[in-house]
């Protein structure tokens, strides 16, 4: 039984330890999940470096989406959960061999989806799938889609081509521009001039979600849901600036819409929007290797640990 776990916030590759853990115990209502795979997300990464310290309480144990199979619950937990496969959401802490949660926080997976493509199922589906709803898409509508070569942005580009919308997806790397070339969407690099669009996704913030913001016809949509650049986003221009974060939302939901939504998350999986590829697996202890390869320019997919 291991872990691998922030003692202090730092650079993630120098800071997470890995570390032998015991078995935790499962309180009423919880269940017991033994974690088979989990992502390297950028959001499991950010609050390593301490950006968030002020609602972040160390230790802690990164990971905040991954499959697993539930193994016991506790007291006045749904019994049919054991030995299902499921998602163990709403809390970070599936970097580990075991995680204990509120049992009504997993999710079970369908048995055709395989435990690759569910390990990926919730954060960057959810949010692509709540963004685009947010969007009220019209048919036609030009819509910018920025770090589009991203597992989320290829996500956004094919639900918002399958609405009916025309997504320009807009890309830095030659590799990126490259590997979107069969997706349904006009690619253009950073810095091309973009036509009027009618709304914006942008995670990049800095110059570049200004430029996406410059594009937009007044009183358009900008959504603003990650920072890849590390810079603010300093000026939204005649865009009407909305903010996204996924975890608002879903803690916001009844539970039973969040288990709907998350069929839909399924759905869209099926239809090959919402999956992404998997480029390589690393056992948990080879985690800093995991690290350093998920930091390669040009890497395509996402990469699992597996504990
Ligand atoms: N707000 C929310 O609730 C929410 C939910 C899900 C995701 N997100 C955000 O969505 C973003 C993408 O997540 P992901 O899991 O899809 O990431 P990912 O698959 O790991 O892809 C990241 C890609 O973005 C590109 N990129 C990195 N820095 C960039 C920059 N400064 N400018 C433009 N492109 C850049 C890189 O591609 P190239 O090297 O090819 O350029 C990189 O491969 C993250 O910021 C994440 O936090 C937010």
């Amino acid at each position: 039984m291991s872990r691998v776990v922030a003692h202090q916030f730092g650079v993630p590759s120098q800071f997470l330890a890995y570390e032998p853990c015991d078995m935790p115990a499962v309180d009423a209502g919880c269940a017991l999940v033994r974690m088979q795979a989990s992502p390297i997300n950028p959001s499991d990464l950010i609050p390593v470096t301490g950006a968030y310290r002020h609602r972040t309480t160390l230790p802690f144990v990164p990971g905040f989406e991954g499959i697993g199979m539930v193994m016991d619950v506790g007291e006045g937990a749904d019994r049919n959960l054991i030995g299902r496969r499921v998602l163990p959401l709403g809390t970070a802490g599936c970097w580990q061999t075991w995680k204990v949660l509120s049992a009504d926080w997993c999710v079970a997976v369908p048995d055709d989806i395989d435990d690759e493509r569910a390990a990926t199922a919730y954060i960057n589906p959810l949010t692509a799938l709540l963004m685009v709803r947010t969007l009220a898409l019209r048919a036609g509508d030009a819509i910018g889609i920025n770090a589009a070569g991203s597992a989320i942005g290829r996500m956004l580009v094919r639900m918002v081509a399958a609405a009916g919308a025309r997504p320009f997806a807009i890309v830095r790397s030659r590799s990126a521009y490259d590997a979107l070339q069969d997706e349904p969407a006009d690619v253009v690099r950073e810095g091309a001039t973009l036509p009027p669009l009618n709304a914006g996704l942008d995670a990049v913030g800095g110059v570049s979600g200004a430029r996406l913001a410059a594009a937009i016809v007044p009183g358009g949509l900008l959504i603003h849901y990650g920072l890849m650049s590390g810079q603010p986003l300093r000026d939204a221009g005649k865009a009407k600036l909305m903010l996204f974060r996924l975890r608002d939302s879903v803690h916001a939901m009844p539970r039973a819409e969040f288990h709907a939504s998350m069929d839909k998350s399924f759905a869209e999986i099926r239809a090959g929007r919402a999956s992404c590829s998997i480029c390589a697996n690393y056992p948990l202890e080879a985690y800093r290797d995991a690290l350093a390869h998920n930091a390669r320019d040009g890497r395509q997919g996402k990469i699992l640990l597996r504990p």
